[in-house]
């Protein structure tokens, strides 16, 4: 039997993998033996969506994780496998400073110490960025991202994100946990609620019209991004918490694939999906700040170590939005 924690659980991505873990079979923990899911801890200071919180295998544990951890909580009991996604967002963390540094670097280190006190060698998936890469006139960006490009965070959401991944490699390399770090790409379409988030346009900009609401783009037509969907996200999520230690293959972070899209493309295929109508809700509101940010991270990546895991980019932004459509009509 197999116990999991997922620190964010009640977030975007956090519930989603809670409920494909749950809804799928046994689960082969790092290629082992496959196991069914004993037990599902679902770490948040936000309240575990309703479907969650009542399932009979999911334990909901609300607290600010530093806090839970820093108290001793057995918020990890018996726990095989742990999702780190808890995180204050890209855009939190520029307008807080300190917000950043608690929730995502002093908490992770807590997490890290708290899994080593566990004594059983659990594996730990953190869920990284994209905006550990970025350029400065010192090291600028190349066009393509490669699995040995260097990161050159440009914001504290980025540090933050490529502290926690060293971290992660140390203590793996010392035997106190196995870790897998994967950069995520810009998951798009995020449903519900617009977040802070500086790439959040990049799902409003589609989420919104759909819904016939109006929507802002902060940024011009042929600002490229790297996308992956909500789908795409939690299948790298799930691949680094059943890799075999060899297929893995190292410390370092795996970069997921990503589908590269300008917001023209994405606005096209709005239209293909819903008419005219709906691409004329964008309001054109230039914010320096976020094309700063957005500028900053890369939009083209090769990602050679996750192809070799199986893994792949969404193969148009179409099929993006008709996920988006399915899940949520
Ligand atoms: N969604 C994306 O586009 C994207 C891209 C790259 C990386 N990521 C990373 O993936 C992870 C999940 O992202 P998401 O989109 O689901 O984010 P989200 O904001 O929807 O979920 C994060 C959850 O963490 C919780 N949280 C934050 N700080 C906490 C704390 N101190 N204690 C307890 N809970 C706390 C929040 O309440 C939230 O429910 C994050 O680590 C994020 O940085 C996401």
């Amino acid at each position: 039997m197999t116990g999991i924690v997922i620190t964010g659980g009640a977030g975007f991505l956090g519930s989603r993998l809670a409920r494909e873990l749950l809804a799928a079979g046994p689960l082969a923990v790092a290629g082992g033996e496959p196991r069914p899911l004993r037990r599902l801890a679902l770490v948040d200071q936000a309240p575990v969506p309703p479907d969650l919180a009542g399932h009979e295998r999911v334990t909901a544990i609300e607290g600010d994780l530093g806090d839970l951890l820093a108290a001793g909580a057995e918020v990890l009991a018996g726990a095989d496998v742990i999702f780190h996604l808890a995180a204050a967002v890209s855009g939190e963390c520029e307008a807080d400073f300190d917000l950043g540094m608690r929730a995502n670097l002093r908490a992770t280190e807590l997490l890290l110490a708290a899994c080593r006190a566990l004594g059983t060698d659990p594996v730990v998936v953190y869920s990284s960025s994209l905006a550990v890469f970025g350029g400065s006139g010192d090291h600028p960006l190349p066009d393509v991202v490669e699995d040995h490009t260097l990161p050159n965070p440009q914001s504290s959401y980025g540090v933050q994100k490529f502290i926690g991944e060293q971290l992660l490699a140390d203590y793996t390399r010392k035997g106190f946990l196995r870790g897998r770090a994967v950069r995520l790409p810009t998951v798009s379409v995020r449903p519900g609620r617009p977040n802070a988030a500086a790439s959040g346009f990049l799902s409003g900009i589609i989420r919104e019209p759909l819904a016939g609401q109006r929507a802002v783009c902060p940024v011009g037509a042929q600002t490229a991004a790297a996308i992956g969907s909500p789908a795409r996200a939690t299948a790298g999520l799930l691949c680094a918490a059943t890799s075999s230690a060899q297929a893995w293959g190292g410390r370092s972070a795996v970069t997921l694939p990503a589908l590269t899209v300008t917001v023209a493309d994405m606005l096209a295929a709005l239209e293909r999906a819903a008419g005219p109508a709906a691409r004329s809700l964008i309001d054109w509101v230039p914010d320096p700040e976020v094309a700063r940010l957005v500028a900053s991270w890369p939009a083209r990546i090769r990602a050679d170590r996750a192809a070799r895991l199986g893994l792949a980019p969404d193969p148009d932004f179409g099929s993006v939005i008709r996920q988006y459509l399915a899940e949520t009509r």
